[in-house]
């Protein structure tokens, strides 16, 4: 029987150490905001925090997490940097499907935490692995640097942008 943090709150779960992540929060705790998509580590769905940091929970084996918190798209509002992100995702109204968002949050949230005021090149290297059928790119961009500075310009300058360059 392992115990784990989730969400500020224990939780004894009995399955084999190497089963992932994922299917633990979403099939035995009932957390179904983190999504699962390729399930080899490549498009960002299942994206959760570790102790803050942004980890694929689909290839994550539940026997190497100990006592480390974990953090999920359900409660990653209640961190500073989590609500303003999740503030900003609505004011520059970035999620089209909705599918790859839970895991966007979680990359961008981690971004913030660590990086109060994330330049583009910051904002690469912490976003490349979330993938997006929808293209949201550049509303995600838009609205990290609005949740990092809090100015609305950036996403004025969308809206007036032509009906196929908004996203
Ligand atoms: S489902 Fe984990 S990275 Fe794609
Ligand atoms: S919003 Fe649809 S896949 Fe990203």
């Amino acid at each position: 029987m392992l115990s784990l943090s989730v969400n500020g709150q224990a939780y004894p779960v009995d399955v084999p150490d190497d089963m992932p992540l994922l299917w633990v929060l979403r099939d035995v705790i009932g957390l179904t905001g983190t999504k699962f998509g390729c399930g080899i580590a490549q498009c960002g769905a299942c994206t959760v925090h570790l102790d803050g940091q942004a980890v694929r929970s689909c290839v994550l084996p539940v026997g190497s997490i100990g006592n480390r918190a974990i953090t999920t798209i359900e409660a990653v509002g209640n961190t500073p940097s989590g609500q303003k992100i999740q503030q900003a995702w609505l004011d520059v109204d970035v999620v089209q499907c909705g599918y790859c968002q839970s895991g966007q949050i979680m990359s961008a949230a981690a971004l913030l935490q660590r990086t109060p005021n994330p330049n583009d090149a910051d904002i690469d290297a912490a976003m490349s692995g979330n993938i997006c059928r929808c293209g949201t790119y550049v509303r995600i961009r838009a609205a990290i640097k609005q949740a990092a500075t809090g100015k609305q310009e950036i996403l004025q300058t969308l809206v007036s942008a032509p009906e196929g360059a908004k996203s």
